[in-house]
């Protein structure tokens, strides 16, 4: 690792390089099962192999034609952009709502276009690269609830080429990451604005005091010197994608959390349980341990266990202690998609964003009653992991003592064991998952695996190639999507197809060409985020390569895409500067306006001037139509 900058890489790069995989599959095998699974793919690569196998191919094999003249969508599909600003469809406008470094509290009035910010005005602005996010209308107000994932370090601090020099700079990174709650009004003549010093805007970073619940509260494996009860945790790190509850909350997930974790020990002895969790000596670069002795595992082993867990918190109460929810299992989570059963208990969709990991759902012992109790129906329940078979049905595996040989808390604190040890289906980079509200159907974007077939998995499971995930090296991405049995979200057994398989059908061969709702004109590659409106349709963001080149060229920038998941007909309804991942997305409560997120920009985006500045930007239509 000494002569790569971590800072350069992605999580994802950066945890192969920290805990290569070893290179174990049966090379003659994967390749044996990838030609035959290809081969019997290539008849029908109208759609993918679970879609076939289940029949259902025909139900999404509309030409482009005739799902054009059936289409649901109230815009004209636009082209692919490589500039470094957004485009919309004619009839649509946008304007940014809120940047990286702008003012919640009239404290934060301290952003320099070339340097950014110190560590005191950080605690009073609106955080860096958006991601998930909700919005809540409380009494009248409409409040936003955002996560910020991660730094660019090299953004943040320009004069040490992002290099933390100090607690000081350490203290400012861990302060423009977390959440913010803020509460946005309307502008004359459209957009949003920030309403700065409003009572509900609220910043939750990497040092805030949280507490835990559920049932490995309090375990031995989660107590450190400065919480000898194991209770009271703090800060919420790396999140990444979120989901509402029906009951006003919000659950922000915790993704790469290793990358925070290093030693001052370089002989360090680390626990066996790192490994899986990518926990290791160097940190991605965040330096935190050199400044922060919270993050020095050498001297706080039991602190990266506190992280990897879903937060929830009350947008409506600022003064409310945000709560890590045990029971919904650590592990690199994307997001949180909630469902209410006919009866009444709460399901929890979840992906553990890493190559070769799983999907996970949480079903609750309690059920849910509008206005009832619900401080602990995310703390009872059982955690499931999908088992996907080649013969498009699938169940939910308990993850119980009995079928781990792992007790109750261990299971929750290392998910991924115990998902390995019954057997869960390895997928291609768990992204977004979702809940069709009008449809009883889940989805997941699958977003990327160039190791399926390739490696196994950081448990060293098998990774070869599988129904959901039928490609090796697979750079494009899939969706794939469950139906439930009865339509009941909390039953065990389901059917599954996948909606699309990304690809180029210009430049690539075979089912790398893509599922036959992909064509020239809505080329995308590595869906990640994802969202339903009310209508049903589904909303999908991009988080891949958009150099415009090779196997991806024609899908340009990172772009939203809306889908609609009856005819199959996917299209292009905006596309992202340059150098952005498009991530988060929710309306107005009037439905008129929708809310983007803009991560990770290049250049000078938005001012055209100055740092790169991530963004959530308002769209709307130009006649004041819904947009959801
Ligand atoms: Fe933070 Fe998996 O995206
Ligand atoms: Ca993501
Ligand atoms: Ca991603």
């Amino acid at each position: 690792m000494k002569d790569i900058d971590p800072r350069e890489l992605s999580a994802d790069e950066w945890d192969e390089l920290n805990y290569p995989r070893p290179e174990t599959c049966d090379f003659d095998d994967v390749v044996e099962e990838a030609i035959s699974r290809r081969g019997f793919m290539g008849g029908v690569l109208a759609f993918g192999s679970g879609a076939a196998a289940m029949g259902v191919g025909s139900l999404l094999s509309s030409t482009s034609a005739e799902a054009q003249a059936a289409s649901r969508f109230a815009f004209t599909p636009i082209g692919i952009a490589t500039d470094s600003t957004i485009h919309v469809p004619d009839g649509y406008s946008w304007a940014p709502v809120v940047r990286w470094g702008d003012p919640l509290t009239t404290g934060g009035s301290g952003f320099d276009p070339t340097s950014g910010h110190d560590a005191e005005t950080a605690l009073h602005v609106f955080g860096e690269n958006t991601d998930g996010m909700w919005l809540y209308s409380i009494d009248g107000h409409e409040v936003i609830a955002v996560n910020h994932e991660y730094a660019n370090r090299k953004t943040n601090l320009p004069a040490s080429e992002g290099v933390p020099q100090s607690a000081e700079d350490v203290l400012m990174l861990q302060r423009i990451q977390g959440v913010t709650i803020m509460e946005v009004s309307p502008k004359d003549g459209g957009g949003y604005e920030v309403v700065v010093d409003s009572p509900f805007n609220r910043r939750i970073d990497h040092n805030t005091e949280m507490r835990f619940a559920g049932p490995a509260a309090g375990h031995e494996l989660l107590k450190t010197e400065a919480d000898p009860e194991g209770m009271k945790p703090l800060g919420t790190m790396n999140n990444c994608g979120s989901g509402p509850t029906p009951w006003g909350t919000y659950l922000t997930c915790e993704e790469n959390f290793n990358g925070y974790f290093g030693s001052t020990n370089p002989e360090a002895e680390l626990p066996e349980d790192y490994g899986r969790y990518g926990i290791g000596i160097d940190g991605w670069g965040y330096d935190y341990h050199r400044f922060d002795p919270r993050f020095d595992v050498s001297k706080n082993p039991a602190e990266p266990r506190r992280h990897g867990w879903v937060t929830e918190i009350d947008p409506s109460d600022p003064n409310s202690t945000p709560v890590k929810r045990t029971g919904l299992g650590r592990f690199k989570h994307e997001n949180a998609a909630v469902a209410i059963a006919p009866d009444g208990r709460v399901v929890v969709y979840m992906g553990d964003d890493e190559r070769g990991e799983y999907l996970y759902k949480f079903l609750s012992n309690g059920v849910y009653s509008p206005g009832g109790p619900t401080d602990h129906l995310l703390d009872d329940g059982q955690l499931f992991v999908a088992k996907f078979h080649a013969d498009g049905t699938g169940e939910w595996l308990a993850l119980t003592p009995e079928a781990t040989g792992m007790d109750a808390a261990e299971i929750l604190i290392f998910t991924r064991m115990a998902a390995s040890a019954v057997g869960g289906t390895t997928m291609d980079r768990p992204e977004w998952v979702q809940v069709n509200p009008i449809a009883a159907e889940g989805y997941a974007s699958l977003t990327n695996n160039k190791n399926r077939g390739v490696k196994p998995n950081a448990g060293g499971d098998d990774t070869s190639v599988n129904g959901p995930n039928p490609r090796e090296a697979n750079n494009f991405g899939q969706i794939v999507r469950w139906f439930p049995a009865n339509d009941d979200h909390a039953t065990s057994a389901f059917r599954w197809d996948l909606f699309v398989m990304a690809g180029n059908p210009v430049k690539a061969e075979g089912a790398y060409k893509g599922s036959s709702n992909i064509h020239e004109g809505n080329m995308f590659n590595s869906p990640d985020g994802m969202m339903f409106d009310t209508a049903g349709l589904v909303w999908i963001q991009t988080d891949g390569d958009d150099s415009n080149e090779g196997e991806f060229e024609g899908m340009g920038n990172n772009q939203m895409l809306a889908g609609d998941p009856v005819t199959g007909q996917i299209e292009r309804f905006l596309t992202g500067p340059n150098g952005s991942e498009v991530t988060g997305l929710c309306w107005s409560a009037d439905r008129k306006t929708m809310f983007v997120g803009i991560q990770h920009p290049g250049g000078s985006f938005p001012d055209g001037e100055g740092l790169p500045r991530s963004t959530v930007v308002a769209v709307w239509r130009d006649d004041g139509g819904l947009v959801g």
